[in-house]
């Protein structure tokens, strides 16, 4: 890739707050707007390009914050417009960018919209939402499912139809096929990027538009009883139409009234779907969400079989990105462990593509056991038992050790890690061989060297369960190897020397034709000559 056009959001990192969990200020519990500013020095330290919140907007926190009751307000959980306006200028004071969630597929059904909208048939603002009457013994009008476990349709018994709900019933649908609610939405996407906003993660972008006849969604032959009950039919009729590639190309047209801001996608779709995201001419969103990482099965075979098939599926110019966790999914080091965790996070930050972190994955946070009477997720008590919930990765950022982990002096909304006595920023700051310490490491070299953030790559074989791939940019060349079992294993590569080692205890090693891997473990090789 040439060096000279490269945008902030292809060599940079993105970091991912979930704000009711990361520092909160105020003592009530829940996290905020001040307590992220206060933490700002500390993401600037470890070396992070951009944050990207999860939404902070007005809500009445059905599915925390999801539920969008105003979308050009700020919850007074999180704090008032002043406290994000200073977030803003202190992020961008320090050359951090601010990316927002954009949560357009629904609203909360207590937003002013919905309100009219159910109010009568005839009001202006019905068409905003998907109304449909009952099928034809009464019931809803098609086996559209709730990703939340029942039905997708609520019946309003005070107008006689049903309206469509991809996730809880308090989130209605809104059907982007109403030229008017586009309006309205693309409004909102100028209301925060005039205000400075560098960016939005799209909020399930894939479910935009839904067929148009209503059709049944097929049986999916693979499902079995006792599985999640959403699989049971293939979501054919209810994602990824054809022409939601419009309404991405329309939201792409807003971002770039403004200069050099980023469009990210949230899809779940395997790879040859996920890749017409970025729009037939590129004209779509900048990155499409490339979530193998949080999905795949941890072998180095399946590992490298992806990332050829990620590379082979996308357009020509089309740049990639990785994530290895979010707020949706089990956490990376209760995935694949605590040693693992080195090997991944040295994998998303040196494969080709913008890098995605979700906060408290620096420090090894592992998924918390949530006992019954303090479980949160609407997901997890609507389909119980088959560890769908997601508040186990959702726990408070344990800043420190005592009491509240230097998170709140309050309750937390969700109980504090065991662990965080000892898994802890401030602990790990202080030892150089720490996971962070490493995660520093590793995001400083990657900001010292390009080719590790913006170089070619390729792949190298190697046998065992070792992932081996090379980086050049500018006639800087590394090798990157990493042994994802525990068994040692030794692979050919040229000469070179070691800049990094997962355990930091390799550094400065030099590596003449072959280099031997302890069980979980990475190295970044800095290799000779050009
Ligand atoms: C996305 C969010 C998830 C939310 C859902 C409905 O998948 O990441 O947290 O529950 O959309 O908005």
């Amino acid at each position: 890739m040439n060096g000279d056009h490269v945008r902030w959001w292809q060599s940079g990192i993105v970091y991912q707050i979930y704000p009711r969990s990361f520092r909160d200020l105020d003592g009530d519990g829940v996290g905020d707007l001040r307590g992220i500013t206060e933490k700002l020095d500390h993401l600037c330290w470890l070396g992070v390009d951009a944050i990207w919140l999860s939404p902070i907007y007005p809500s009445p926190m059905k599915d925390f914050g999801y539920d969008v009751s105003d979308y050009v307000g700020i919850h007074p959980l999180f704090g008032t417009m002043d406290d994000f306006d200073r977030l803003l200028h202190e992020a961008h004071r320090r050359g951090l960018k601010v990316i927002l969630d954009f949560v357009p597929n629904h609203s909360s059904d207590q937003h002013p919209w919905f309100l009219e909208s159910r109010s009568s048939r005839d009001n202006p603002k019905r068409d905003w939402y998907i109304w449909h009457d009952p099928g034809p013994e009464g019931g809803p009008p098609n086996n559209w499912l709730s990703t939340f476990g029942g039905s997708g349709w609520e019946y309003d018994a005070a107008t006689g139809q049903y309206y469509y709900h991809a996730f809880l019933k308090e989130q209605p649908d809104l059907n982007w096929r109403n030229p008017e609610l586009r309006g309205a939405m693309y409004d909102v996407l100028r209301f925060w990027l005039g205000r400075g906003v560098d960016g939005f993660r799209v909020d399930v972008i894939y479910h935009l538009i839904k067929d148009e006849q209503f059709r049944d969604n097929p049986m999916n032959p693979d499902w079995r009883p006792g599985q999640d009950p959403f699989q049971r039919f293939v979501p054919f009729y209810t994602t990824d139409r054809p022409e939601v590639q419009n309404i991405v190309r329309e939201m792409r047209a807003v971002m770039d009234e403004f200069p050099d801001r980023l469009l990210i996608g949230e899809i779940y779709l395997p790879v040859e779907r996920l890749v017409a995201y970025y729009g037939a001419d590129l004209d779509g969103a900048h990155l499409p969400f490339n979530f193998q990482l949080i999905e795949a099965p941890w072998h180095a075979r399946t590992i490298d079989f992806m990332v050829q098939e990620y590379e082979r599926h996308l357009p020509p110019g089309g740049w990639p990105n990785w994530v290895l966790g979010n707020h949706d999914k089990p956490r990376i080091a209760s995935r694949v462990g605590r040693d693992q965790a080195r090997v991944a996070a040295m994998l998303l930050l040196t494969l080709r593509g913008t890098p995605t972190l979700y906060y408290g994955d620096e420090i090894g946070m592992t998924d918390v056991r949530i006992p019954p009477e303090r479980i949160q997720d609407p997901f997890e008590k609507n389909v119980p038992g088959l560890g769908l919930g997601r508040d186990p990765q959702r726990t408070p950022m344990q800043w420190e050790g005592g009491k509240g982990a230097g998170f709140t002096a309050g309750d937390p909304w969700l109980p504090i890690a065991e662990d965080a006595d000892w898994v802890n920023v401030a602990a790990q700051r202080e030892d150089p061989r720490s996971l962070l310490s490493f995660y520093r490491e590793l995001i400083a070299l990657r900001r010292r060297e390009p080719a590790l953030a913006i170089g070619d790559f390729r792949l190298m074989s190697a046998g065992g369960d070792v992932l081996a791939f090379e980086r050049e940019h500018g006639g800087r060349r590394f090798a990157v190897a990493l042994n994802l079992g525990r068994m040692p294993h030794q692979i050919a590569v040229p000469l070179g020397r070691i800049a990094l080692s997962t355990a930091l205890d390799r550094q400065g090693e030099a590596v003449r034709n072959e280099v031997r891997l302890r069980g979980d473990e990475g190295v970044v090789i800095a290799l000779d000559g050009p």
